[in-house]
């Protein structure tokens, strides 16, 4: 079997014919369809892929004439998230409504690392480069695919409800492999496509190769590619306000334009009007974006203002649907289930970070709310009995000794203190299900590059056991996590 082969292995093979990419080819897209068809609402883009013994055939004859009309018509949209997972998702939310605005169909990346790629300050404007963004996620996915580490955005969260009518998706695994495979001859199969599952390493030639097809990151695929430039320094994408090209109310002082010797003038602009039909940008393939993060800052938004699309109800109930996403139904699972077989009452839920950057020196106020919380908790009970508290956080159990959080434990006449652990039975098993259930398990499983482990699914499963904390939530503030838990326990994911 192709995905068994061991990576000295898979390179001889590469190297010893060609031929050999070929069967391999339709095995690993046939595999990447499944994958595909477990996450993706989106029937025509299955019709585009099936039946699966066409594969290849349809790789070479229709996709991708780069530049002009394909198959399909379709036309693609990439942009390099950052951060942590929640940021993550806000930018997801956003490239969804982007790519409805301008009818592209979404390229879904995987999960980043929480540190992989970091985009700088926008108030303090500065900023990595769109391009620089691109590249570090093009490598960071490398690097997830060849560690097995590979987990779509579109496992964790549940986009079926969005409805494919609206807005269209592709896994950017499968992208990759359209995109790069259109011309067999490049090595870029043997490299980061094929390789999807195998060593990247030894080839980087090809993958750069194919890094700069895919993002422009080379001056002979200009007609392929649009790398978006503007970023939040210059541009608030807006969608029929009416003031394409006005002044934003957020500018950089006179200061900090002398200091840094910047001449930065951030002006509103359409989305719409900036890439849509009467723009050069229009029958682009790939339109790729930086980073699409944005926040409200001083009256006015970092980097994008579309709340709300009154004359468009297309997209004006698209952005009602992703006000909030819930996790996909195996996570949801997994929390209630601890919920019901290892709490097995009512409990408050605490999420301390600790040890993250900003957080780090903040331990005492940290702890002082929980410490609040149970203090009105102890005073509301006359009878004193026993508290359960289910304590997430980024420190370690072992690392507990002389905190606060070992006080509680140590307490047991008055808490029964709960944590999860990636390596919990709970854990070790949902993540099992979720490859049953995505169907990517079967007879290869350890050298599929879709291979979920507890350690990736831990921190949504514990978001999922807070969420359904009767007894209250106590969150660091200034953590996304904690905005995360909050939305969760606001649209009543656990009822
Ligand atoms: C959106 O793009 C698809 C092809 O991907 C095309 O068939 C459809 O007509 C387009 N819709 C609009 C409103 O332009
Ligand atoms: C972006 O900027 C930060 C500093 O703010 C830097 O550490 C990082 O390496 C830069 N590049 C990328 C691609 O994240
Ligand atoms: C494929 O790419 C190679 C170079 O990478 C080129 O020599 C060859 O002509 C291309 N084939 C087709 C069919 O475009
Ligand atoms: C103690 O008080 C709680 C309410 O604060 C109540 O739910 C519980 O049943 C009481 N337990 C006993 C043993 O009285
Ligand atoms: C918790 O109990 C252990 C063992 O009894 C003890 O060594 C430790 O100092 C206690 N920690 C706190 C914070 O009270
Ligand atoms: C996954 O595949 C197995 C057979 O390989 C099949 O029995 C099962 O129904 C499939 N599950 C889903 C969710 O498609």
């Amino acid at each position: 079997m192709a995905w068994a082969l061991s990576r000295s292995d898979w390179r001889r093979k590469i190297r010893r014919s060609k031929p050999d990419i070929c069967i391999v080819l339709p095995l690993s897209l046939i595999l990447i369809v499944l994958f595909l068809f477990a996450i993706s609402p989106s029937t025509d883009l299955l019709e585009y892929f099936l039946p699966p013994t066409k594969t290849l055939d349809r790789l070479q004859s229709a996709a991708f004439p780069c530049g002009s009309e394909t198959a399909a018509g379709e036309r693609f949209l990439l942009y390099a998230p950052h951060s942590g997972f929640t940021n993550q998702l806000w930018e997801l939310k956003n490239a969804i409504v982007f790519a409805a605005i301008l009818n592209r169909t979404l390229i879904v990346p995987p999960v980043l690392d929480h540190h992989a790629v970091i985009l700088g300050s926008c108030p303090k404007f500065r900023v990595n480069g769109s391009s620089d963004l691109l590249s570090a996620v093009w490598d960071h996915i490398m690097d997830l695919i060849r560690d097995q580490r590979y987990i779509s955005m579109a496992d964790i969260v549940d986009l079926s409800s969005l409805g494919h009518m609206r807005f269209r998706m592709i896994d950017f695994r499968i992208f990759v492999s359209m995109w790069c495979g259109r011309n067999l001859s490049g090595t870029c199969f043997g490299s980061s496509c094929c390789a999807m599952s195998s060593n990247v390493e030894s080839s980087s030639i090809s993958s750069n190769y194919c890094k700069s097809l895919s993002f422009g990151l080379c001056e002979n695929v200009k007609p392929c590619v649009h790398v978006v430039q503007e970023d939040c320094r210059t541009t608030v994408w807006t969608y029929q306000q009416g003031n394409d090209g006005t002044l934003d109310s957020f500018q950089p002082d006179e200061q900090m334009q002398k200091r840094k010797k910047l001449s930065y003038v951030r002006k509103r602009r359409d989305l719409y009007k900036s890439f849509g039909p009467s723009s050069d940008a229009e029958m682009v393939k790939i339109l790729a974006f930086g980073s699409l993060f944005t926040a409200p800052y001083k009256g006015s938004e970092l980097y994008i203002d579309i709340h709300e699309a009154p004359g468009d109800s297309r997209i004006q109930s698209l952005i009602r649907d992703l006000e909030f996403l819930p996790f996909a139904p195996e996570i949801i699972a997994a929390g209630k289930e601890f919920v019901r077989k290892k709490i097995k009452g009512p409990f408050l839920c605490a999420q301390l970070r600790l040890l993250d950057g900003k957080f780090k020196n903040h331990w005492k106020a940290t702890f002082s709310e929980l410490k609040k919380k149970l203090q009105s908790e102890h005073g509301g009970k006359k009878n004193n009995s026993l508290i359960h508290i289910f304590i997430m956080t980024d420190l370690p159990r072992n690392n507990w000794a002389g905190t606060y959080l070992e006080s509680l434990v140590n307490d047991t006449k008055f808490y029964n203190v709960h944590t999860l652990h990636e390596n919990d039975e709970l854990v070790v098993q949902s993540a099992k299900r979720f490859r049953v259930l995505k169907n990517i398990t079967s007879t290869h499983n350890d050298k599929l590059c879709s291979y979920v482990s507890s350690h990736d699914i831990l921190l949504y499963i514990e978001e999922t056991v807070c969420s359904c904390a009767s007894m209250g939530f106590v969150g660091t503030s200034g953590s996304t996590i904690t905005e995360s838990i909050l939305s969760m326990r606001k649209n009543n994911v656990c009822q």
